[in-house]
């Protein structure tokens, strides 16, 4: 009981050295980064600057109807309709006949998302956007590239998010990543608002973080896990919808520690994920009637992954979940329905038609791809799925 791994942990760096400017050093340079205070605050700052550029009388942005409802909250505060589309058979991807129906002169933009760090098809996604003068908005809160460089962008605009539970978290602030290519750039980036800066009520602001960031680095540990679990105000892994009340500036404490923590997860390597793949490809897969996600998505073995995705028959996933998070091997269910079944979101329960979101919701499982997963942890992952 006292063994509980979290699903998702990478611990905050709190060195300061290096410049925010390395973001692009470490990424890709292609991109100019606009920086705001969370990952949903960025992703409305992004539909804003896509509804001035086109400048229609009703916008429309179309996004998956599985996901994580931050993006309802982000195109409501940028005052554009989200029009949902189902996801394709057993994958963690849009429906592209879906899309092309739903895709129209209203629509201001298209999100594709890395959901679990599993690239969009966004080579797909541009044709269609570009068909209506849409912009490619690629959400990449929950995918960053490793130090192969692999997950390459491709959106007009990629949004980041460095958030609790991200690939590099500082428990606070995103980005929107400006693509300097696309001949969109110039108009865009000038269209982007600026976040404001908040005021600073005191000067413990510093001190604020850093403690914390330790005290969250301590709760991630396996051996403490259980601690914050058990402390229901903190509703770890709930899915909750929160209107976004403002667009404020990402602050001095997380942009200071932004090198180092990129740096950090660049440094580590991809070797929990391949040795769940190494494991599921030795199971028996058909006693749970499961789907190895990353595996069918054909994602190469150096691309990160911020959780890996199963998909487990619909009778079977609640069982296969208790058996696994008894022993506290870190598992979870993710977001627990489509996005207008979730509590708040009952202006989207109109919008109807996602049997695949829908099914996706009631099979999904996901093992963790952290530094803190022991082989030990993997192996027992391994003996519950064989039975
Ligand atoms: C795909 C996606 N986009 C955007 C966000 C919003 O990011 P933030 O929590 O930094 O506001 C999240 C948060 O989980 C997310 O998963």
């Amino acid at each position: 009981m006292f063994y509980q791994l979290p699903p998702v942990g990478n611990p905050i760096n709190l060195s300061s050295a290096g410049s925010d400017d390395m973001l692009l050093q470490l990424t890709d340079s292609r991109y100019q980064p606009h920086y705001y205070a969370s990952g949903t605050a960025a992703l409305a700052a992004a539909i804003i600057a896509a509804i001035k550029l086109k400048n229609v009388g009703r916008p429309e942005v179309i996004l998956p109807a599985y996901g994580c409802p931050d993006l309802i909250s982000a195109a409501v505060f940028a005052g554009a309709q989200p029009v949902l589309v189902d996801l394709e058979a057993d994958c963690p991807w849009m429906n592209l006949a879906q899309l092309a129906e739903k895709t129209s002169e209203q629509t201001v933009a298209i999100i594709g998302v890395n959901l679990f760090g599993i690239s969009e098809r966004l080579s797909q996604l541009r044709i269609l956007a570009e068909r209506v003068g849409a912009v490619l908005i690629e959400d990449s809160a929950q995918a960053f590239p490793g130090s192969s460089g692999v997950c390459v962008w491709q959106g007009d605009l990629v949004i980041l998010s460095f958030g609790r539970g991200k690939p590099v978290s500082l428990l606070g602030g995103g980005a929107v990543l400006c693509n300097k290519e696309k001949a969109s750039y110039s108009e865009l980036t000038r269209l982007m608002p600026e976040g404001e800066m908040r005021a600073r009520s005191n000067m413990l602001a510093p001190v604020q973080f850093w403690l914390k960031a330790k005290l969250y680095n301590g709760m991630i540990n396996p051996r403490l896990y259980w601690l914050p679990q058990s402390l229901p105000f903190l509703h770890l892994g709930e899915t909750r919808y929160h209107p976004l009340s403002e667009i404020a500036s990402m602050d001095k404490e997380r942009l200071s520690r932004l090198a180092t923590n990129i740096k950090a997860y660049q440094s580590n390597t991809v070797g929990v994920q391949n040795k769940l793949r190494e494991i599921l490809a030795q199971c028996d897969l058909d006693k749970y009637g499961i789907t190895d996600l990353p595996h069918l998505c054909k994602i190469p073995e150096q691309q990160r992954l911020l959780r890996y995705p199963l998909l487990v028959r619909r009778d079977a996933r609640d069982e296969l979940y208790e058996k696994l998070s008894r022993i506290g091997l870190g598992v979870s269910r993710m977001y627990p329905a489509i996005l207008p079944e979730i509590d708040g979101l009952e202006m989207l329960k109109q919008q109807c038609n996602f049997s695949e979101a829908k099914s996706f919701a009631e099979r999904l499982l996901t093992l963790p791809t952290h530094a803190q997963v022991k082989q030990r942890d993997i192996d027992h992952i391994g003996m519950i799925i064989s039975g």
